[in-house]
């Protein structure tokens, strides 16, 4: 495993590009296999969770190459549907071409997912959404068995607004016959950018962005060319980075109104957000943070991310109060508390809730990055720490960041990687 050095004390300073989504590129990719011609993806960022995708569709048949910086897919000579063990254990959202591959070749063989450590993350509600469109589905040695002889437009009542059911199943409608009408469907605005994309291969799709979804079925897709979003998550880390190390940053190709349930939180403790146009916006660090209690909720969008709430906690360490927060999306993803304690930090937490009691100095240790957004975390404390931070399992971590520690050292922070 690979290692982050930070040595932290430094202000973060200047002006940074914010790169295309990860979570939006990874189900665009995966519906790629829907359309009968080429496929050119501007904005796909650089990671490794996007090299595993890439392999995944190659596996299945797919042409899939880099030019320059877009990533062209040529799914027509798509034929096979066992999506490998190996690299279904690499990356949970390899889940998403199981629908485009049931609506494309009538089936679709998957194992158990891999991913992040952050939970049981069960995938009932992407098998039941299918199963409602109309496929057979089995599970037999540890593989999930699709098929069907042709889908058909059903509604499908989430019981849970899950992100990755909702694109799976949106995937699956396109080619289905008849309209599909997702109830309770996931809102974040990854959901509306493939919707978008869907719509540039030819799909009819409204309601995307709103928890009632209704798509329309084609009998084809055609190709297209398509930009990716901006990665909100990557642009709130950049944010709090900025903020916890005292700093001043401008953060470029950020789309401000994607991260409602941020930008409030800091003005909060004293930042200052200045939102210089729809995709630009500045982080001015106050010169003390005030003391004060600060009590979070993570829920799925418009709520708070919890992709952003390990960065959070990292950040709350900065300023003096006791502060709680409740992670309500996944069960056990508060792991990084116990690193946070190895730096220092005063936190009891269990598996839901922890009590952050902020404002205390960090101090460099030795911590390990169990998950891709509590590594994010662990190198946050870093840079507001005292002396030498490392951080084991940069691989983990470059799972969802491209080139990080290059670029806090453009702004200034001192983070190498071994
Ligand atoms: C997506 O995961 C993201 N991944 C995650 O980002 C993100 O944390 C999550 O949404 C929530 O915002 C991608 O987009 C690739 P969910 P997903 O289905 O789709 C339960 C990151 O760090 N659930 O909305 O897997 C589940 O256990 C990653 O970039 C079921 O019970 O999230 C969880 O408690 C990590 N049954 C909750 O729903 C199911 O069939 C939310 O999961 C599916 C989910």
């Amino acid at each position: 495993m690979g290692q982050f050095v930070v040595r932290g004390g430094r202000r973060l300073e200047g002006t940074l590009r914010v790169k295309g989504s990860k979570n939006a590129a990874l189900p665009i990719m995966a519906a790629s296999i829907l359309a009968s011609d080429t496929v050119i993806l501007d904005g796909v960022p650089r990671l490794r969770d996007i090299d595993v995708m890439i392999q995944v569709l190659q596996a299945l048949g797919a042409r899939v190459w880099w030019e320059d910086s877009q990533l062209i897919i040529d799914p027509r000579h798509i034929n096979q549907y066992v999506v490998p063990a190996e690299l279904m254990q690499q990356m949970r959202a390899s889940l998403f071409v199981t629908g485009p591959l049931l609506a494309r070749l009538g089936r679709a063989v998957a194992f158990q997912p891999g991913g992040c450590n952050i939970g049981d993350r069960p995938i009932d509600l992407h098998v039941n959404g299918l199963t409602k469109l109309g496929a057979q589905s089995r599970t037999q040695d540890g593989q999930l068995l699709l098929e069907t002889v042709g889908l058909t437009g059903t509604e499908v009542h989430l019981s849970y607004p899950s992100v990755g059911a909702t694109e799976n199943i949106m995937m699956a409608a396109v080619l289905a016959r008849g309209e599909t009408r997702i109830r309770n469907a996931a809102m974040e605005p990854e959901i509306v950018d493939l919707a978008q994309f869907l719509e540039t291969l030819g799909a009819t799709i409204r309601g995307a962005g709103t928890s009632d979804v209704r798509i329309e079925g084609r009998e084809t897709l055609h190709g297209t060319e398509y930009t990716i979003i901006p990665d909100r998550i990557e642009a709130g880390s950049f944010a709090l980075a900025a903020a916890l190390t005292g700093g001043q940053v401008r953060l470029e190709n950020c789309l401000v109104d994607h991260l409602p349930g941020l930008w409030g939180r800091m003005r909060e403790v004293g930042v200052e957000v200045r939102e210089v146009d729809a995709e630009t916006v500045e982080i001015i660090a106050p010169k003390q943070y005030r003391r004060m209690s600060i009590s979070l909720h993570t829920n799925p969008y418009p709520g708070f991310a919890t992709d952003l709430q390990p960065q959070f906690m990292a950040f709350l360490l900065k300023v003096p109060g006791v502060h709680l927060i409740s992670e309500r999306v996944f069960e056990n993803r508060l792991g990084h508390a116990r690193e946070f304690r190895r730096m220092g930090a005063q936190i009891a937490a269990d598996q839901r809730v922890a009590l952050i009691y902020g404002g205390h100095e960090l101090y460099g240790a030795q911590v390990t990055a169990m998950d891709l957004r509590a590594g994010a975390g662990l190198i946050l404390a870093g840079l507001g720490a005292n002396g030498q931070t490392i951080i084991e399992g940069r691989e983990v971590i470059e799972r969802g960041y491209e080139n990080l520690a290059q670029r806090l050292s453009q702004l200034g922070a001192d983070v190498t990687t071994l």
